[in-house]
Formats: structure tokens, sequence, C-alpha cells
């Protein structure tokens, strides 16, 4: 089972994106929600550490992978709240991304591209590297997971909670 602290123990992930989450800009996205259970650093975090062991599996560009996939949702507003007229929130995040990374480290060809067309699917704009492809899914599945694994739990919970007391009505 994926175990959502592996990365913190993993010395040459680590070593990949240390620089990137002692900026306070990366720390600063803990405060966002993201898809309803988790925190946009957490979010982050789980993309860049998952797509690395996929790259690193396919003999990919896995330090690309770490380090864009870490900062592919460098953006501070609730999608929910703001808006903006030059294009959706799927669309435009992406862009602002990558304007915020390239402020707190250098941003080659292909980590822009990573950023930029992880909502593929949801914008037009075709991944170019596979590293890309590899983030852009990852990210789905995330999205899912954060999303439907708590509330799976919390139905479970519920529903255990309610069989034990029953269970011990019959044999109190
Ligand atoms: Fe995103
Ligand atoms: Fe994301």
């Amino acid at each position: 089972m994926y175990n959502p602290d592996a990365w913190q123990h993993d010395q040459e992930y680590l070593s990949i994106v240390n620089d990137l989450l002692q900026h306070q800009e990366v720390q600063q996205l803990e405060q966002y929600t993201q898809h309803h259970f988790s925190n946009r650093l957490r979010h982050s975090i789980s993309v860049s550490y998952q797509s690395y062991k996929i790259a690193k599996f396919v003999g990919g560009d896995s330090v690309a992978t770490a380090r864009a996939g870490l900062l592919h949702d460098m953006f501070y507003y609730d999608w929910r709240v703001t808006k903006f007229s030059e294009g959706s929130h799927a669309y435009v995040h992406p862009r602002i991304a990558l304007a915020n990374a390239q402020k707190i480290t250098h941003i080659s060809d292909k980590e822009a591209d990573i950023i930029v067309k992880h909502m593929f699917g949801a914008t037009i704009g075709l991944p170019k590297y596979r590293e890309s492809w590899i983030v852009s899914l990852v990210d789905d599945f995330a999205a899912v997971n954060e999303y439907l694994i708590p509330k799976a739990y919390l139905t479970y919970f519920k529903w255990r909670t309610r069989w034990v007391k029953k269970v011990s009505e019959v044999f109190a």
C-alpha cells in the first residue's frame, strides 16, 4: 500500500528537492486546501514523489520530474473564489505556477513543459515529454485519491461504528 510519508526517508529524492522545500514560497502552499481533504503542499509532494518513482522506473529524467512535479501547482489563490479574465483556472494556474517557480529556481524547458502541460485533458496543449505525461497522469490520480479515499474511510468508519453499537446492544 502507498505510504504517503515514504518520501521523507528517501535520501536520493530529498537531495533533489531539498533546496525547493526550504523555500518559504513552497512551504506557504500548506495554507491552501487542495481537493477538499489535502493541502496544496502535501498534494505537490505526493505528485512529485510518485512521478519521480515512475520516471526512475521507466528510465526517464527523474530529477526534472521530481522538481517540476513539486512546483506544478505553485499558485496562491483559492480557485473556487478567484476568477481570471484570461481563461479558466485549468488554463491559468499552470502558467502562474511556472512564473512563480522561475522566481525561486532555474527552470529548464522540460520542467516548464511539465508544469504548463500538467492539466492536459482539461487544456489542449499536448505534453512534449514523457515526464510531462507522467506528472499529468499522476496529478489526475492524486485528485481522485485525495478526494475519494478520505470519503470512503469516513463512510466505512460510520458504518463500522453503527455495527459495533448494534452488536454490543445484542450482547449487552
Ligand atoms: Fe494543477
Ligand atoms: Fe495538482
